[in-house]
């Protein structure tokens, strides 16, 4: 029976599990547009879920925009408009590009949604009352020229780590330390110029120290990516320190009791995650204490250069508090942009609204692009001769030249699909591709799940091809009926196999096989069943583009454009 052996299958994986899934994508801050960089965080994420879902995992998946902290204010300021403003046309953007790019969220929240104001300051008032906590004087730069303290990114200095020129909260270009207020050697002014002047001010402090052995022991058992837990290992080894979570601005969530002061960006941000299954389950009826407060486990996918937000600052607050942990962090390696540091200022990005969408290319071959570029902890670089030949190569060479020359061999000579017997070869290829997409869901390696679905279709074209249908067309129509009748089962594999990672092309095909519904809601076992026989199929459509030079060559050109002009300012 095929479904016993599909469970056996599953029954050896990590998922699915008999607990609720609660997964989140790292909040995008909403101060500028979406770019390539960023898709490694949502896209996998995305893939993430839907193949739980296939699986018959109960998963709710939450994100949302980060509105608040001094990029933001910086910003606003200098486009003439409130940060309020800002925020809110940033939000539209990414919950527009995400639509386009199908990645779907249960609940797209925002920061400054009044349920995040609420619950930061909930946990806040909790953490004071436990104790973790405190109010400390300490000097930090003030600009005597726009009389204000200058936080994070209004200040600009030397790291103390590494001497490179740094702001005021990170080492953004040299040793990418976070930086805590008043560490920055020679501070001056981001917005004027003029050198700081320090002055004594009043800020409250997270016990960090009180949670050393805690985190220790908390990270050996945190499951996710490599990256995540060992970086977070080795800060705790070194020692933390107690970690200012106020700033002397007023965008923000006011920090409780104190008028005057914010709280620093990276507290209310996380908290989001938790604010948004709040407004997921007012929408829909669900419960948020399952997983924040009850046997649900979470699951957040992040970039690598916010491991320590999430790993260190993030389960202490959340321990200090009284609610539940993350089970796992999934941490993605970097982006670079043609072989270079992913870089706004310098001009290494890609914009994924204004380069790739407005251009009229392909959601889910960009989206295949990220996946299978690289293992998931590795750096990707995006590089437009890459994509070409991905595109030409693998998309339109080998998934989408199988599946076109099956579809019209069979709507030409049999007008739908043949009758035929189960050829043992084939499902044995699709369960070892189920197999692989296990493995691949177990150790958060999404090349491995692309790759195995590739290998899926190159299987196809070799056994097309070793079968010689248009030979045995003429010499023995049982043969060729029964060639084509597996390869159409072939593609319908394929169909509910890449959904996840193609939603859009995988539904194309699901019609073009004459199939019903969405393929999306189709689980993985229904790859192991063959299509019904009889059924009648049009004339295909190829499922993919090539990806010409016309098309390309701007498209390098524009980067090259961008990068030079940025070295000339
Ligand atoms: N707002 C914070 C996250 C708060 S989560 C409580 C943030 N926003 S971001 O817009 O800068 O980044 C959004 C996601 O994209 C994060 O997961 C981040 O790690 C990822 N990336 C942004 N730039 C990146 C690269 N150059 N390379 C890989 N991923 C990076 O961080
Ligand atoms: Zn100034």
């Amino acid at each position: 029976m095929i479904e016993l052996k599909a469970e056996r299958i599953l029954s050896r994986h990590k998922f699915p599990q008999d607990r609720p899934i609660l997964v989140t994508c790292a909040l995008p801050y909403a101060n500028g547009p979406c770019h390539i960089a960023h898709l490694r965080t949502y896209v996998p994420g995305d893939v993430f879920v839907r193949y739980l879902r296939k699986l018959g995992q109960e998963v709710v998946f939450v994100c949302g925009s980060d509105t608040h902290g001094t990029p933001i204010t910086v910003n606003a300021e200098a486009l003439g408009i409130t940060p309020r403003e800002l925020a809110s046309r940033y939000h539209r953007h990414y919950q527009e590009v995400f639509r386009r790019l199908n990645i779907i969220f249960d609940n797209y929240g925002s920061t400054d949604d009044p349920r995040n104001h609420r619950r930061t300051q909930q946990i806040v008032r909790t953490l004071m009352e436990r104790g973790y906590v405190y109010p400390k004087e300490i000097e930090q730069p003030y600009c005597p020229r726009c009389r204000r303290f200058l936080p994070d990114r209004y200040v600009r200095g030397t790291c103390p780590y590494c001497g490179a020129e740094a702001r005021g909260d990170e080492c953004d270009q040299g040793c990418g330390r976070h930086l805590e207020p008043g560490e920055l050697l020679n501070p001056r002014c981001a917005i004027c110029g003029t050198a700081a002047e320090m002055r004594r001010t009043k800020h409250y402090f997270l016990r960090l120290s009180a949670f050393e052995d805690f985190l220790r022991e908390y990270l050996q058992g945190l499951e996710g990516t490599s990256i995540a837990r060992n970086y977070a290992l080795q800060w705790v080894e070194k020692g933390l320190r107690d970690w200012c979570i106020t700033r002397n601005i007023e965008w923000g969530v006011k920090f409780p009791g104190e008028e005057d002061l914010v709280l620093y960006v990276w507290v209310d941000a996380p908290i989001g995650y938790l604010s948004s299954t709040e407004e997921w389950a007012e929408k829909t009826g669900g419960d948020w204490r399952l997983f924040w407060k009850g046997r649900g486990r979470i699951i957040h996918f992040i970039g690598g250069d916010i491991v320590y937000h999430h790993c260190i600052f993030w389960p202490a607050m959340l321990r200090g508090s009284g609610y539940n942990l993350p089970w796992a962090v999934v941490a993605s390696g970097m982006v670079r942009v043609e072989g270079k540091i992913f870089s706004k200022s310098r001009g290494y990005v890609i914009w994924v609204e204004e380069d790739y969408l407005e251009e009229g290319l392909d959601p889910d071959a960009l989206r295949y692009y990220i996946l299978s570029y690289t293992g998931h902890t590795k750096d990707l670089d995006f590089s437009w001769r890459a994509y070409q030949e991905k595109v030409n190569k693998e998309l339109v060479g080998t998934l989408g030249n199988f599946l076109y020359r099956v579809l019209l061999f069979a709507h030409r000579n049999f007008g739908g699909i043949p009758e035929g017997l189960k050829d043992d070869e084939v499902k044995r290829t699709i369960e070892e591709t189920i197999e692989e997409i296990l493995l691949g869901l177990d150790e958060y390696e999404f090349k491995k799940i692309a790759d195995s679905v590739l290998a899926l279709s190159a299987f196809g074209n070799r056994y097309f091809q070793s079968h010689t249908p248009w030979k045995t067309l003429k010499e023995d129509r049982e043969a060729c009926s029964a060639t084509i009748y597996n390869c159409l089962w072939i593609a319908r594999a394929l169909a509910v196999l890449m959904s996840p990672l193609m939603p859009g092309k995988a539904q194309e095909l699901w019609e073009q096989l004459g199939e019903e519904g969405k393929v999306e809601e189709a689980l993985v076992a229904e790859a192991l069943s063959p299509p019904m026989a009889g059924r009648r199929l049009g004339r295909p459509r190829p499922l993919f583009k090539r990806a010409s030079d016309e098309e390309i060559a701007p498209l390098i050109e524009r980067v090259r454009e961008r990068i030079s002009k940025a070295q000339g300012s």
